[in-house]
């Protein structure tokens, strides 16, 4: 009550009931300035949460920071690029074969059946290493990045670009697979790339690989050849392209991202001309078509070994629980069946032991599908089973 009082002496020739009201006045404004400010602050800390996000992300990445004598170059396309999250140390001197698997940042459930269906000790034993490729997603619902820190801490196979996870950023993060593979597993003799929503028989896959004849030293992409796909003019489709975007009427051969086999000396030489080429969202045409072109690489074709109906799969895993059938697929789609990566894998397991016998009808012709797949990233590829 003090300073009541000097403020009221100091005011002495006011009538006392003025400089009360006055000063009440005074107090409501002093409140009033107060509460807008807070409401203000709150509104900009919440249209900065982003920035904050990124600068923590930028923090905490510090620790894992490239070496600053890195000669390579730290942009991919146009942004700066950094990882949030690497091991460098994931390839070792006996790596023979890396799988980079592209995943969604918030696909945890995804991961975690790849990791269920063979761990890194198991895959390990096959001289196999794999990777998961994610961008950032500060406004997931379904996990964090303090999460997928833990995910990483736990697990060592995640690789993290400070691009946003989207669509259209598939690119970068394809990018940085292939650059990472220039810095950190130059050693190795084979790169698998594959997206997060494939099946792949693993224990297949040294005897595909092998089965290649894959070079070390020349390029080489081996995969789903995707030829005479044009781009998609209807700007209606989620996967419309504009002539800026890609000007040309069709695009070169390409193999879809699903499931591909390359080598590190690829990897560097497609990083290296993707330096100086124009930005493209759709990854796999870019990356395995426009890119290798400009390399002039001639595309190996493996759609022998693919399905694209994840009912084939199932019909697979069927035959082997009721009739030890074999199943001759190495890839196919997982149909939104995240589990389908373990239940395929457990079930070709059995078969891998030499425990199946041959079928005397083709799959094809027992197992009936008639769907539409989106293989090429827009381009659907038809493909009939009927009975015969
Ligand atoms: C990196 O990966 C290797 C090989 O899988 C693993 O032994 C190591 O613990 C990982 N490092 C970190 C920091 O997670
Ligand atoms: C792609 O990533 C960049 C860099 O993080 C970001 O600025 C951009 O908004 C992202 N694109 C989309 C479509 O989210
Ligand atoms: C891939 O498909 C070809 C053609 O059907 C077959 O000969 C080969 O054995 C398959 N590779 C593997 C590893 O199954
Ligand atoms: C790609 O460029 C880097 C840096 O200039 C170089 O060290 C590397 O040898 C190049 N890759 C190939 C395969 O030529």
């Amino acid at each position: 009550m003090f300073y009541r009082r000097v403020f009221y002496g100091l005011l002495s020739d006011h009538k006392l009931e003025d400089v009360k009201a006055m000063y009440s006045k005074l107090f409501y404004l002093i409140i009033a300035t107060f509460a807008v400010s807070i409401l203000i602050v709150l509104y900009y800390s919440s249209l900065q949460s982003e920035e904050i996000y990124m600068k923590l992300i930028e923090e905490h990445e510090e620790h894992d920071n490239e070496p600053s004598n890195n000669d390579l170059p730290q942009k991919l396309y146009d942004i700066d690029f950094k990882y949030v999250l690497n091991n460098k140390s994931l390839c070792t001197a006996d790596t023979q074969t890396l799988i980079l698997v592209t995943s969604y940042f918030g696909n945890v459930e995804t991961r975690s059946a790849m990791r269920r269906a063979f761990t890194r000790e198991e895959l390990a034993n096959m001289n196999i290493k794999r990777a998961f490729l994610l961008g950032v997603a500060p406004t997931d619902k379904y996990t964090s990045q303090k999460a997928v820190q833990d995910e990483s801490k736990r697990f060592g196979d995640i690789i993290q670009g400070n691009f946003i996870e989207a669509y259209r950023n598939l690119t970068y993060k394809h990018t940085m697979g292939l650059r990472w593979v220039e810095q950190h597993c130059s050693n190795a003799k084979f790169v698998i790339k594959m997206d997060d929503d494939i099946v792949v028989n693993i224990e297949r896959i040294p005897k595909l690989l092998k089965s290649l004849q894959v070079p070390s030293a020349k390029n080489y992409i081996a995969g789903y050849v995707l030829r005479n796909m044009v781009p998609i003019r209807e700007p209606a489709n989620k996967w419309f392209v504009t002539e800026d975007e890609y000007d040309l009427d069709a695009y070169p051969p390409f193999v879809s991202g699903w499931f591909y086999v390359t080598n590190p000396y690829t990897c560097s030489n497609l990083f290296n001309v993707s330096q100086t080429t124009k930005y493209f969202w759709i990854d796999d045409t870019l990356i395995t078509g426009i890119l290798a072109q400009k390399l002039n690489i001639r595309h190996v074709d493996i759609k022998a070994n693919f399905t694209l109906h994840s009912e084939i799969l199932e019909c697979c895993i069927k035959d082997i629980q009721l009739k030890n059938l074999r199943c001759d697929i190495l890839v196919g789609p997982n149909g939104g069946n995240n589990n389908l990566f373990y239940e395929f894998n457990t079930a070709v397991g059995i078969c891998n032991l030499n425990l199946c016998s041959e079928r005397t009808l083709p799959l094809d012709k027992t197992c009936i599908v008639e769907r539409k797949e989106v293989l090429g990233r827009g381009n659907p590829v038809i493909e009939n089973y009927k009975l015969s």
